[in-house]
């Protein structure tokens, strides 16, 4: 049966049709939710700070952002709250908030001062057990470099050491060619701990 047989007598058909074809409003769907999703600011917070486990969203490069939505939509990257999100988005969609988040804006804090037991890794390293300084892909003070290495300063504690496991324990493994599964795979769970707390403190600045 055609779509045009269906919809005959039913008066609202048409108007669900349009509404569908559209991606909904980003700022809309990002602060109250649209077509059935729930607020993205509802877990990333209202100005996409983000809150413990739920990652900051703002000011991160639209291009990776955009990545993760796909990554979550066809399975490559798992989360129990966040893959039914996006699997629900649409393409335009995922496209959209992605380019909305990325460019939001948040005032950058001030660079901590004194030596943070962080500092080490984040820098330098663990060359022993091959682990590079997180700033030689993440950029100086991991402020992210293009669209593939994203800003990981301003970023919250929690999220940052969740995601440092998951790749250690291969549950994340979404990244080019393993780069960040062999970055984590040497750390120590204090390490984790230490470079996440760094990190969050890092002022986030306009990316490279
Ligand atoms: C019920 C809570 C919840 C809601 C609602 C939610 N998210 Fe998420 N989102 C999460 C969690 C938790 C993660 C981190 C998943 C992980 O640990 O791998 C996440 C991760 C993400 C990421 C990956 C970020 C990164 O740096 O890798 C993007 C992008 C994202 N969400 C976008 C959105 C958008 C856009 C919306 C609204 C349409 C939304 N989220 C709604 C919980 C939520
Ligand atoms: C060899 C390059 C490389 C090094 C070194 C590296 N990373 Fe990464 N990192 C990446 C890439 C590439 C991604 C993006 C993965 C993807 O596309 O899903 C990433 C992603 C991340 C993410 C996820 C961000 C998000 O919002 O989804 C975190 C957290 C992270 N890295 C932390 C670190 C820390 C902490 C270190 C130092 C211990 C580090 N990285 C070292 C390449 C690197």
């Amino acid at each position: 049966m055609s779509v045009t047989r269906m919809c005959a007598g039913l008066v609202l058909c048409g108007a669900a049709a349009v509404a569908q074809a559209q991606a909904p409003d980003p700022a809309q769907l990002a602060s109250s939710g649209a077509d059935g999703l729930a607020s993205c600011a509802s877990c990333h917070g209202a100005r996409g700070e983000g809150m413990a486990a739920m990652p900051r969203l703002a000011g991160i490069n639209a291009a990776y952002l955009r990545k993760q939505l796909e990554d979550f939509a066809s399975g490559t990257r798992e989360h129990a709250l966040m893959s039914p999100i996006a699997k629900a988005m649409s393409p335009e969609t995922r496209e959209a908030m992605a380019g909305y988040y990325g460019a939001m804006r948040l005032p950058a804090g001030a660079a901590p001062t004194g030596v943070h037991p962080g500092a080490r890794v984040a820098e330098r390293g663990a060359w022993d057990r091959n682990v590079p300084g997180c700033v030689q892909c993440h950029g100086p003070g991991g402020r992210g470099v293009g669209d593939a290495f994203p800003a990981i300063a301003g970023q919250t504690a929690d999220y940052l050491s969740t995601q440092l496991e998951a790749w250690k324990s291969g549950r994340r493994s979404n990244d080019p060619i393993g780069l960040m599964q062999a970055a984590a795979r040497g750390l120590t769970a204090e390490e984790i701990r230490d470079v996440s707390d760094y990190f969050s403190r890092q002022p986030m600045q306009a990316p490279r």
